[in-house]
């Protein structure tokens, strides 16, 4: 567990980056430090590490102020990620992701089995080992940074909007990528970003902060969505708090019909504007409109009992028909979420 106990910043020439900052970061978590730029999100994360020092207060590592630690030990039980990765660009793949190994003296083919093994785990090609970090998109240069945070497999880690320097699909991949790879590691993440949608994703817990590195609210993302503490966090959070929200929300309030779903040979006539085409084992194949039923349109699936609310609103979005498609973990057609289902629920999780 990391511990903030009234950390104050004040740089030089009078800053306070950060004031009273207090909160836990609980071990095998992720903790979010979200907020706007200058918010003193990267110097609350340096002081962890002691790339800077606090200048009040006190940051505890499972208890022990790290004041008390020298940093090169301490450095060695935390991983540090940045943002375009700050891979050494004349050193091969192989030999970035094993820095810290060859630092702790770990024999030549020791550290470099180890890096091999870091590089499938983050989802890299091991093509790439024998690479130069310019020979690599700007994905596969982050997900080696993580490799190389990964390396010592320390305990913390560390991360300073490492995301943030990709297109939108690749972050994507590579928040899920991080997300499977702490369900096996379990490590304890201190995750910093001015994203609110991958602080929401991401976040066990979000701390969002404001300018002057004061602490506006820390919670779990579905309470921050439901319970915003002011006005600021309100703000911060944005339009679009309702539908995230959503993905808190289970599918199970969710109407389902199941005269809608009709087989292959299916002719008419039906009174329904939309009718789902199945095969045989239930798989859906197509919305169509009964005077046109050889045209079949997408459709979008969610599972029931599994996915959100959030998940079968974008089911239905992908779908002329306007209706999501409910489906067991078989991927089986169990029923239809009609548009009309979908605005009961809506309407009940807006008064929740
Ligand atoms: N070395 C420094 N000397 C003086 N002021 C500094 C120094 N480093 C940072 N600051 C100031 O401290 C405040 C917090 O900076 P910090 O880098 O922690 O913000 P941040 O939340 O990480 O911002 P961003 O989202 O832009 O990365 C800012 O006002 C910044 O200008
Ligand atoms: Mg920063």
């Amino acid at each position: 567990m990391i511990t903030f106990d009234s950390v104050t910043k004040r740089y030089a020439d009078g800053t306070v980056a950060v004031d009273g900052l207090s909160l836990e970061a609980p071990t095998g978590e992720i903790t979010v430090f979200v907020g706007p730029s200058g918010c003193g999100k990267t110097t609350s994360l340096r002081m962890i590490n002691r790339m800077i020092d606090a200048t009040e207060g006190k940051i505890l590592l499972d208890g022990t102020p790290v004041q008390g630690i020298d940093p090169p030990t301490l450095r060695r039980s935390i991983g540090y990620v940045i943002q375009q990765a700050g891979l050494f660009p004349h050193r091969k793949i192989v030999d970035n992701v094993a820095t810290v190994p060859y630092l702790l003296g770990w024999d030549k083919k020791k550290a470099r089995a180890r890096a091999m093994e870091l590089l499938e785990r983050v989802g890299l090609d091991l093509k790439l080992a024998e690479r130069y970090p310019f020979q690599l998109s700007g994905g596969q240069q982050q997900r080696v940074g993580v490799a190389r945070a990964l390396a010592a497999d320390p305990p913390v880690l560390l991360m300073d909007e490492p995301f943030s320097a990709v297109d939108p699909i690749v972050r994507t991949s590579l928040q899920e990528e991080l997300l499977r790879l702490q369900a096996e590691l379990n490590k304890t993440i201190v995750f910093v970003t001015h994203d609110i949608d991958e602080a929401i994703k991401l976040g066990d817990q979000v701390a969002v902060l404001r300018v002057g590195g004061r602490l506006a609210q820390l919670a779990a993302p579905k309470t921050l969505l439901s319970q915003p503490a002011d006005e600021f966090v309100r703000e911060f959070l944005g339009h679009d708090r309702g539908i995230r929200r959503l993905s808190f929300i289970s599918d199970g309030g969710l109407r389902l019909r199941t005269d809608l779903a009709v087989p292959e040979d299916f002719t008419g006539p039906s009174d329904e504007p939309w009718l789902l085409v199945v095969d045989g084992a239930r798989k859906p194949l197509g919305w169509i409109s009964p005077d046109r039923p050889s045209e079949r349109l997408p459709y979008g699936t969610y599972v029931k009992g599994r996915d959100s609310l959030r998940t079968a609103l974008d089911a239905a979005l992908l779908s002329p028909s306007g209706c999501a498609a409910a489906v067991d973990e078989s991927g089986a057609v169990v029923g239809v979420a009609t548009r009309e289902a979908l605005d009961e629920a809506l309407a009940v999780a807006a008064d929740g």
